[in-house]
């Protein structure tokens, strides 16, 4: 027997949680998990206030004094370059009163100003400006009224941007990714200059649990079933074969990450991986930025950027979906049975315009709200919260797919195992939120 989330002070107090059979083979989730308020009240401060999360991407804000603005685990967030070319994580909130001193998306400021009373603020979060200062006392300290930084830190990983809310961590970022990082690099080594966010974004809301998505998003299992009709138009419009099956092969990345790989072969891929699909005449030009990803990379890695995509998960709320398109997706629970998540595409900022054409297709025709694949995956989550209203009668949810195999399949709920051992070890234990073990799946 394994991990369950049912013990530790001022845990929960009902059955376990996770039950994790490695004997028997068996992995069965207690539904509470996807439904109870006191177990995301707990998940908010033992997962998202502790682990490593994604917050934006280094091309969004390229000059000094550019910002975007987020929520992230809650909070509302400006991402910033300093005038010292550093990145930064501010705390939207004016520490006068409370009001948000950024309401636009994205803009590019030398200084911060808090429409309420007029208190200004430097692009690294310094006091500039107070109206009518000198109405303060002695004990008035600017230096204390400064924009506030997640405690934990901001980090940067081949320009992915991670904030940290935990006052008490120790974990750097490069330890927090661990295997993962070599995947992040793999998506990050497709440009050779940068990858960049494009324009515009797709934020929505999905009525289920955040949970059922991290599940949701690495499952191979359910991809010809639930995904019947997009699988038989992508045939039909001879951009793949999926005679042979899909062919993904899981691997756990150490810290509940996980990915489940493939070759992008079948697919195709804007960068590099020519099929039909992208027209004859672009062959050449596939042939060329191959040519040069070897130049650049070597054979062995080129091969490896080129032709393998997959679906990598970073613990507790990141999927890069880089497959057809490359789709960077983040989410937060609002309430157990709602979510909201917000997607961007990434691509080479070198790219000609019939491959960006061709990306920005697959973002939107793939996996977006209104795509042919995120609609499948909605209505089959939702449904799925639906059904755990009968969790009396029935509960708890079967993760074992595969579990006592050797060699684990695509198929095999392997990825989501490696999810929720570190959710029930995190929920159960205090401490770091990196267990440095690597690959324990
Ligand atoms: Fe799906």
């Amino acid at each position: 027997m394994g991990a369950n989330g049912g013990s530790g002070s001022g845990g929960w107090a009902g059955p376990a949680l996770v039950v994790d059979d490695q004997e028997r083979g068996l992995f069965l989730v207690h539904r509470s998990v996807f439904t109870d308020t006191g177990i995301l009240a707990m998940e908010r401060e033992r997962i998202f206030d502790r682990c490593w999360l994604y917050a934006g991407h280094e091309s969004e804000i390229p000059k000094a004094g550019d910002f975007v603005t987020r929520r992230v685990a809650g909070r509302p967030v400006i991402v910033t370059r300093g005038r010292d070319g550093k990145v930064r994580a501010l705390l939207n909130t004016c520490t006068h009163r409370g009001a948000l001193v950024r309401r636009e998306a994205r803009r590019n400021a030398k200084t911060h100003q808090c429409f309420y009373h007029g208190w200004s603020f430097t692009p690294e979060g310094e006091v500039n400006g107070i109206p009518g200062e000198d109405a303060y006392s002695e004990a008035f300290d600017r230096g204390e009224r400064r924009l506030r930084e997640p405690p934990g830190g901001t980090a940067s990983y081949r320009d992915f941007i991670f904030v940290n809310f935990n006052p008490e961590n120790e974990v750097s970022l490069e330890d927090y990714l661990w295997d993962a990082k070599e995947y992040l690099g793999c998506i990050a080594d497709q440009s050779a200059g940068r990858m960049e966010v494009l324009q515009g974004s797709q934020p929505f809301g999905m009525r289920c649990n955040h949970k059922l998505h991290v599940e949701n998003s690495t499952d191979g299992y359910h991809a010809l079933v639930a995904h019947k009709r997009y699988f038989d138009w992508l045939a039909g419009a001879g951009a793949m074969d999926v005679s042979a099956g899909l062919r993904f092969s899981p691997k756990a990345l150490g810290n509940g990450h996980a990915i489940i790989g493939r070759s992008v072969a079948p697919f195709g891929r804007p960068m590099a991986q020519w099929i039909p699909y992208f027209g004859e005449e672009r062959k050449p030009h596939f042939e060329e930025m191959y040519r040069k990803a070897v130049e650049r990379l070597g054979e062995e890695r080129a091969h490896q950027v080129c032709t393998c995509g997959g679906i990598l998960f970073i613990f507790p709320n990141l999927i890069i979906n880089d497959i057809i398109s490359t789709t960077v997706r983040t989410f937060y629970p609002i309430e157990p049975g709602y979510m909201e998540v917000t997607a961007w595409c990434l691509g080479p900022e070198e790219e000609e315009a019939p491959e960006r054409a061709v990306r920005l297709d697959g973002f939107v025709t793939f996996n977006s709200p209104g795509g042919f694949v995120n609609p499948d995956d909605t209505e089959a989550l939702e449904s799925c919260q639906r059904g755990f209203e009968a969790a009396k009668e029935v509960e708890y949810s079967d993760v074992s797919r595969g579990m006592k195999r050797l060699l684990q399949g695509g198929e095999d709920e392997l990825e989501m195992r490696v999810f929720w051992r570190q959710w029930a070890r995190l929920m159960r234990e205090a401490g770091p939120a990196s267990t440095h073990t690597g690959t324990d799946a």
